[in-house]
């Protein structure tokens, strides 16, 4: 554990997906990834708890494992200098509730229904990085216009860029001809959740 977090400060909401909702300190420049119930749930299946396991023992095991892939498989890859690698920190009782509460406006319609898109109050941690909705090196810009501008912060989402051959599946299937994200837009678009497909397909971004 590291990392004492700043406990007046006013938490910003950033974004959330399935296994997390992140908010920021807009003092400190850092965010705070906390788990919701989605993750431990998929946690628990995956690796049934032991009954003298308390679950939030767990969770950290499990952010500890996201830091290792980013210091030992990210940062390698993709050099220090654009990777920070995530800490994981002590979060104080109250804290989740409390930063998905004041957030609740902010969020989208369909992440307020299902209780999957709950923060997992039982975790007392929280993986926390750097704001990348924050410039830091903000050298280039006028001072009078630091604080006034908004920073864009763009997410790549490459997908899985590969089509999988496990023997099990017959060579005539379908799931050897068609990558699995351009079978999900189908299927999304089927059931009404999308108008339509995406016209990317993660194949091409490595096929040159
Ligand atoms: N360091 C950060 N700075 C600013 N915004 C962030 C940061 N990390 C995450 N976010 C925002 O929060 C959203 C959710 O974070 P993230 O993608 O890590 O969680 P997830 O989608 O639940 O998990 P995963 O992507 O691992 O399945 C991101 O899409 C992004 O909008
Ligand atoms: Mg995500
Ligand atoms: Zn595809």
């Amino acid at each position: 554990m590291a990392r004492s977090m700043h406990e007046n400060a006013e938490w910003k909401y950033r974004g959330e997906g399935n296994c997390s909702l992140v908010v920021a300190d807009p003092e400190t420049h850092q965010v705070y990834r906390l788990v919701k119930t989605y993750f431990t749930q998929a946690m628990e299946t995956l690796y049934p708890l032991d009954s003298s396991e308390p679950c939030c023992d767990h969770i950290v095991m499990e952010m500890r494992k996201i830091v290792d892939y980013v210091t030992n498989v990210m940062q390698p890859l993709l050099s220090p200098k654009f990777v920070t690698p995530p800490v994981v920190a002590e979060i104080s009782e109250g804290f989740a509730e409390e930063a998905e509460k004041t957030n609740q406006d902010m969020r989208p319609a369909s992440r307020r229904k299902k209780s999957v898109d709950l923060v997992d109050v039982r975790s007392r941690s929280a993986l926390v990085m750097p704001d990348f909705c924050f410039v830091s090196n903000r050298d280039s810009i006028p001072v009078e216009l630091e604080e006034s501008q908004p920073t864009i912060s763009i997410e790549i989402k490459p997908k899985k860029a590969f089509i999988p051959s496990p023997v099990a599946i017959d060579r005539t299937s379908i799931k050897h001809q068609v990558c699995k994200f351009c079978m999900h837009q189908r299927l999304k678009t089927k059931a009404g959740k999308w108008p339509e497909t995406s016209h990317y397909c993660p194949l091409d971004l490595f096929s040159g």
